[in-house]
């Protein structure tokens, strides 16, 4: 996967809540093009893959439970400067540090209900990325 690609998921509360089209609507407009989209369920198992990294850590189990809670949007994004930019556009992990006008302030419920995902580095995005979408789906 080329360097300008990033990595994201819709998280399940802001699927449920309806917001997944006003989210899409705001990633367009910050110039990000959708490479790959579509709408899905993790298993726990799966959750618990994806997430394995976070493994040792104290909400490693609400995480995975959470994330196979309910359907998620994953995307590959593509933009100069994707993954630093497309962390910017959604803000800091806890909502109440979020900057105003981001995606997290304006649709996270809380620290663990955060309403999207971004990868950290053009490496995990790429590894991201492919736990999703086999290349034939990425346009
Ligand atoms: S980050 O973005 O990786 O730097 O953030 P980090 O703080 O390392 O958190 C990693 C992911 O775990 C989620 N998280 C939590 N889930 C449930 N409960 C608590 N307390 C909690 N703290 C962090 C956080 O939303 C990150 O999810 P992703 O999908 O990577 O954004």
């Amino acid at each position: 996967m080329a360097t300008n690609r990033t990595f994201t998921m819709i998280k399940p509360d802001a699927v449920a809540d309806g917001n997944s089209g006003a989210i899409i609507k705001m990633i367009e407009e910050a110039g990000f093009k959708v490479i790959a989209m579509k709408k899905t369920l993790l298993t726990p198992a799966q959750a618990g893959k994806f997430y394995e990294v976070h493994a040792e850590r104290p909400f490693y189990a609400d995480l995975c439970e959470y994330m196979s809670s309910g359907p998620i949007v994953p995307m590959i994004l593509e933009k100069e400067n994707a993954v630093l930019d497309f962390r910017t556009l959604i803000g800091a992990t806890d909502p109440a540090k979020a900057d105003e006008g981001t995606i997290r302030k304006i649709f996270a419920k809380s620290l663990s209900a955060n309403a999207i995902h971004g990868s950290d580095s053009d490496e995990n995005a790429a590894i991201e990325g492919a736990f999703f979408f086999a290349t034939t789906e990425q346009y």
